[in-house]
C-alpha cells in the first residue's frame, strides 16, 4: 500500500469520524528502547512467563518476581515517551470523542501527556496489597524493599498488573468493548494481537462497522480485518499521519 497515495483519503476518513478509539501494545514503546514481549529480543524470548508473570510464580517466589519487575521498572524509568506516544497525546485535543486503550503497563502514554488512558493490564508503578486489595503508587527505582510489604497491614504487595491466567478488571473490560464496538475509527498500534481479550477489541470494532487502521512493521491476526494496514513503525508513521491531519484540519478552517 503506497502511503502517500492513500494518506489523503485516510485523513479525510479519520477527520470525518466522531468517535475514535485506539488499542496500543508493546510495539508503541519499542522505539523508546523498551523491549516488546514476542519480538526478536522480546521478554518472553529471554524469560519464562510462567516463572515470572503468573499468580503461582508469585506465591512460589515473590522475591524473584519482584526482582524482575524492579529490573523492568528501572528500564522504563530510564526511557522517554517517543514521537508515537506524543502524537496520541495530541489527538486527545484533535478528536472530540477519543479513547486510548492500552495493554502496556509502562505508563509512557501518561508521561507523554495522555489523560484519558484505559489500562487493560494494569500499571507497573502501582502495587496491590494481597490481603486488603488496596492499590498504592510507588515510583522508587530501585525498590527499597524486595519484596515490598503493605504499610498498613504488613502483608505482601504484588505488582498491580494482570498476569497470565488472571482475568482483567470487569468494568474496564466492559467499558473497552462498549467503546470499541461503538467507534467510527479503530486504530490497532504495536500489538501482535496474540493475547485475549485485548486482541478482540479491533475485531469487535470491525464487526460493528468501524474502519480499522493497523500500524505494525509485521502483519498480525488483525491485518485481514483491517481496512488499512501499514507496515511501519508507529514512532515514524504517526508523526507523518499527524502532520497530514493537522494540514487538512487547517485547510478546512481557512
Ligand atoms: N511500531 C509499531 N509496532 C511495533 C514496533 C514499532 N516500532 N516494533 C515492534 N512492533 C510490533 C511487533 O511487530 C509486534 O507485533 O509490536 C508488536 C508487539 O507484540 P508483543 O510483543 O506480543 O506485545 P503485545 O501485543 O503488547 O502483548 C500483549 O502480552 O505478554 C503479554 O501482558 C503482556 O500486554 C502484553 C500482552
Amino acid at each position: 500500500m503506497d502511503v502517500q497515495s492513500i494518506l489523503g483519503p485516510l485523513c479525510d476518513l479519520i477527520l470525518a469520524a466522531n468517535r475514535v478509539c485506539l488499542l496500543t501494545g508493546a510495539g508503541i514503546s519499542a522505539e523508546s528502547g523498551i523491549p516488546t514481549f514476542r519480538g526478536e529480543e522480546g521478554l518472553w524470548k529471554t524469560f519464562r512467563a510462567e516463572q515470572l508473570a503468573t499468580p503461582t510464580a508469585f506465591i512460589q517466589d515473590p522475591e524473584l518476581v519482584w526482582e524482575w519487575y524492579d529490573w523492568r521498572r528501572g528500564i522504563i524509568a530510564s526511557k522517554e515517551p517517543n514521537a508515537g506516544h506524543k502524537v496520541l497525546a495530541e489527538w486527545e485535543e484533535l478528536f472530540p470523542n477519543f479513547t486510548l486503550i492500552t495493554q502496556n503497563i509502562d505508563g509512557l502514554h501518561q508521561r507523554a501527556g495522555s489523560q484519558n488512558v484505559v489500562e487493560l493490564h494494569g500499571n507497573i508503578w502501582k502495587q496491590r496489597c494481597i490481603e486488603e486489595n488496596t492499590i498504592t503508587v510507588n515510583h522508587e527505582v530501585p525498590l527499597k524493599e524486595i519484596p515490598p510489604h503493605c504499610e498498613k497491614c504488613g502483608a505482601l504487595l504484588r505488582p498491580h498488573v494482570v498476569w497470565f491466567g488472571e482475568s482483567l478488571d470487569g468494568s474496564t473490560l466492559h467499558k473497552s468493548f462498549k467503546i470499541s464496538s461503538s467507534c467510527d475509527v479503530m486504530f490497532s498500534i504495536g500489538t501482535s494481537a496474540m493475547v485475549q481479550p485485548a486482541a478482540s477489541l479491533p475485531l469487535s470494532a470491525a464487526q460493528a462497522g468501524a474502519k480499522v487502521i493497523e500500524i505494525n512493521p509485521d502483519p498480525t491476526p488483525i491485518t485481514g480485518s483491517a481496512d488499512f494496514s501499514f507496515r511501519a513503525k508507529s514512532g515514524e508513521f504517526l508523526p507523518i499521519l499527524n502532520e497530514e491531519l493537522k494540514k487538512r484540519t487547517k485547510q478546512k478552517k481557512d
